[in-house]
């Protein structure tokens, strides 16, 4: 298998520059081929939904269980028909509230749809997002796309460039790379089938941003896990151990696994420079002052403490309202609590 190519994007770009840079990775997609392409929550690996052949390459390429389904994304909302058989009033609500941008829809699929996208399943998982590299890509290649974020299955999802290509230095025909993700986190996914919408997975677009649109007694679903085939799933897991501490518990316990382990990392919500008892062996990977902050991060200092043979890394956890609570399930799974 070849080089992946790269193709680097200024995130100031208008769209008729980013037709002309994207035109080469959007003729590679037509041809069946996977590109790499930024969303504004993780990168995604990109084929063309309509193409059965190109999609299990995808599966392929990630080590993904063919028993886990896709996320198709749309240039724009009303590609939507393409794709799902029937749209419920909430759905469209929904849409017209939050498209584009981080929240995936669960539909009815159309039957036109190659069954191994949606793992035969008779739903498929939508989403439009607001990212214009991604937008113009899915418009320049004219179908919807595939996306699972651009990761080795089990590896923390991809913020940057630089990620997809340690994970896949070949077997890609294009990496497109549009910077830093800005959310940092997968989209929230809302099966939206049943009389009232149910969170699959949390992300940017919070339960409290939902309420209106949920069930009144509504509660934490993520749970139930038999709902989104992903959750059955290892996933966000770094080879490092991951530590949950509060608040500033998080020196104390590092030091404290300082004396069982060759080296421990560090993620702060305290500035570092406070109060500082350095040691060789102790790495701090970064800090962080609001959960937005921690989610834009979270798995790029995941990465760096595998890159760095840390072998545990002690997290100082955020609240758990808004993005805080989806960054708690991502940290949860990573500590291999779920
Ligand atoms: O933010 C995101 O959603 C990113 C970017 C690239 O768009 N993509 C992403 O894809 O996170 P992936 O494949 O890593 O996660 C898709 C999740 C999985 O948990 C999968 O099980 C669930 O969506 N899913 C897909 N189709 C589904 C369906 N028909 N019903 C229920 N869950 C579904
Ligand atoms: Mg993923």
């Amino acid at each position: 298998m070849g080089e992946t190519a790269i193709v680097k994007v200024l995130a100031d770009a208008d769209e008729a520059i980013l037709r002309t840079m994207l035109t080469a990775p959007a003729r590679a997609l037509e041809r069946g081929g996977l590109v790499a392409f930024p969303t504004e929550t993780v990168y995604g690996l990109g084929a063309d939904a309509f193409n059965g052949r190109a999609v299990e390459r995808v599966f392929t390429a990630k080590g993904r269980p063919a028993d886990n389904p896709l996320i198709v994304h749309l240039a724009a909302p009303h590609q939507v028909d393409w794709v799902a058989s029937y749209i419920p009033p909430v759905a469209q609500e929904l849409m017209d509230t939050f498209w584009p941008g981080p929240l995936t829809l669960v539909l009815p699929a159309s039957k036109k749809l190659p069954s191994v996208v949606t793992a035969g399943l008779d739903s498929v998982a939508v989403r439009c997002p607001s990212h214009l590299v991604a937008r113009v890509l899915i418009a320049q290649a004219g179908v919807p796309l595939v996306g699972p974020s651009a990761n080795l299955s089990g590896r923390p999802s991809p913020t940057n460039a630089a990620h997809v290509i340690r994970d896949f230095p070949q077997g890609l025909d294009w990496i497109v790379d549009g910077g830093q993700c800005s959310i940092g986190i997968e989209s929230t996914v809302l099966d939206v089938r049943g009389a009232y919408p149910t969170v699959l997975r949390e992300g940017k677009i919070s339960r409290e941003d939902l309420a209106p649109w949920l069930h009144s007694s509504d509660e934490d679903s993520s749970g139930e896990s038999h709902r989104s085939p992903g959750t059955r799933f290892a996933h966000y897991q770094p080879t490092a151990r991951v530590i949950l501490t509060s608040i500033g518990g998080g020196w104390d316990t590092a030091h404290q696994w300082l004396s069982k382990v060759r080296s421990v990392g560090l993620v702060t919500a305290s500035d570092p420079t406070v109060g500082v008892r350095t040691h060789r062996r102790m790495h701090v990977l970064g800090t962080w002052d609001t959960p937005d902050d921690l989610a834009k991060n979270l798995y790029a200092y995941l990465r760096q403490a595998d890159d760095m043979d840390i072998e545990v890394v002690v997290i100082e956890s955020v609240g758990t309202t808004g993005i805080g609570r989806a960054v708690m399930d991502r940290l949860r799974r990573a500590a291999g609590r779920e």
